[in-house]
């Protein structure tokens, strides 16, 4: 007589996720959409939007059972593992804490938060529940970044001397100037670059920082403070010199892309193209660009997310944490008094 094979008690590892999205806008669609269709062992469970029209229009969309106009119900939920959060930024730090508090892990856009005590106050609500906080500095996980970060971790060019990055969304530039936050220049758009200089010298903190910016897309909206051009430099306390710059319109397509010239060699990541071919025609030669920054860093945003899954299943740290996104937040602190001053800034003088 054959018995009947027991199996295997589950592993609470290999358990779905159940994980809900807060924010239905441009990036919060775009995330939701890789939850519910690519990422492996995760269901999009539940959408929250204060437009309780976005938030049903994604949901049914993509099959989440649950649409809300109210993100604590989203956070709330037993079966909720985890939260997704991409509500504008000035919203994090409020969903970052109650999500902890209720004993979420949350993976939230950058930036965490728009000041350093709001980013504290999330790194200590996420610490406290023993939870995971993951920040979406997607650009880490690019896979030239990816693999030009594990160079420099190898040693392969030695000390970093010379470092850039660079930011330039894809144009024309046809958004109202008047609807964007101030400053966004810096605590938006740098903040990757930001962090990827951090990233790619990984042994060292900024330690000043210089920052001149202007209005050069949209001229006329500068007396409104509304800045579309910046260049900014970040000193290392290893010596270290690096240079961002960003721009709202490149009519070329986005276009992301670094280098670090260290003692021993020199690695560059990012390019612009969308793919890997080259066309040879009667007109010249063509490649290929993305207009949409969504398109560009698809797969680093799917590895993102991936990644954040991982973490919560293993219980192993975020790979990009609440206190590297406090280090990128406090340069682009620094840059704003810059332009604001027209002077130097030292880290220490906005995080005393
Ligand atoms: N990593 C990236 O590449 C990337 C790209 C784009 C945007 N972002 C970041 O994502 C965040 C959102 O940007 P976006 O372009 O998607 O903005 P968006 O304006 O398109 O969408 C924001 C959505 O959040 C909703 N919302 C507002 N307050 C809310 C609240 N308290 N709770 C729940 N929902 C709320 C709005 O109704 C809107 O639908 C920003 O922090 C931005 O910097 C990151």
């Amino acid at each position: 007589m054959s018995v009947p094979a027991t199996p295997p008690p589950a592993d609470p590892a290999d358990r779905e996720l159940l994980l809900g999205v807060i924010g239905a806008g441009r990036i919060g669609a775009n995330h939701a959409e890789l939850l519910a269709r690519h990422v492996p062992g995760v269901r999009l469970a539940a959408v929250g939007d204060v437009s309780l029209k976005a938030a049903e229009e994604l949901a049914a969309r993509l099959g989440a059972p649950v649409a809300t106009a109210d993100p604590h119900e989203v956070i709330g939920r037993p079966e909720i593992d985890g939260v997704i959060i991409t509500a504008p930024a000035r919203e994090h730090t409020a969903l970052v804490v109650a999500a902890a508090e209720a004993g979420r892990h949350v993976f939230v856009e950058k930036p965490m938060a728009v000041t350093l005590a709001d980013a504290d106050r999330a790194i200590r609500a996420a610490e406290r529940a023993g939870t995971v906080l993951q920040v979406g500095f997607n650009r880490r996980f690019s896979p030239g970044f990816a693999a030009a970060g594990a160079a420099i971790d190898r040693g392969e060019i030695g000390t970093p001397h010379l470092m850039r990055s660079l930011t330039r969304d894809p144009g024309p530039f046809t958004a109202d100037p008047a609807r964007i936050p101030p400053w966004t220049i810096f605590l938006e758009t740098l903040i990757h670059d930001f962090d990827t200089l951090c990233r790619l010298n990984p042994t060292a903190a900024p330690v000043r920082v210089h920052a001149v910016a202007d209005a050069l897309i949209r001229p006329d909206a500068r007396p409104s403070g509304h800045l579309d051009t910046a260049v900014v430099t970040i000193s290392f306390d290893n010596g270290a010199i690096a240079t961002a710059e960003a721009s709202f319109s490149a009519l070329y397509g986005y276009d992301v892309r670094a280098e670090v010239f260290g003692s021993r060699g020199m690695v560059t990541m990012g390019d612009g193209r969308s793919t890997d071919m080259t066309l040879h025609g009667a007109d010249g030669i063509r490649i290929d660009t993305s207009r949409r920054d969504t398109d560009l860093m698809r797969p680093a945003y799917l590895a993102e997310l991936t990644a954040f899954a991982d973490a919560v299943r293993t219980g192993s740290p975020a790979p990009v944490g609440g206190r590297d996104a406090r280090t990128a937040l406090s340069i682009a602190l620094a840059a704003v008094r810059s332009v604001q001053e027209g002077r130097p800034v030292e880290i220490t003088e906005v995080d005393g």
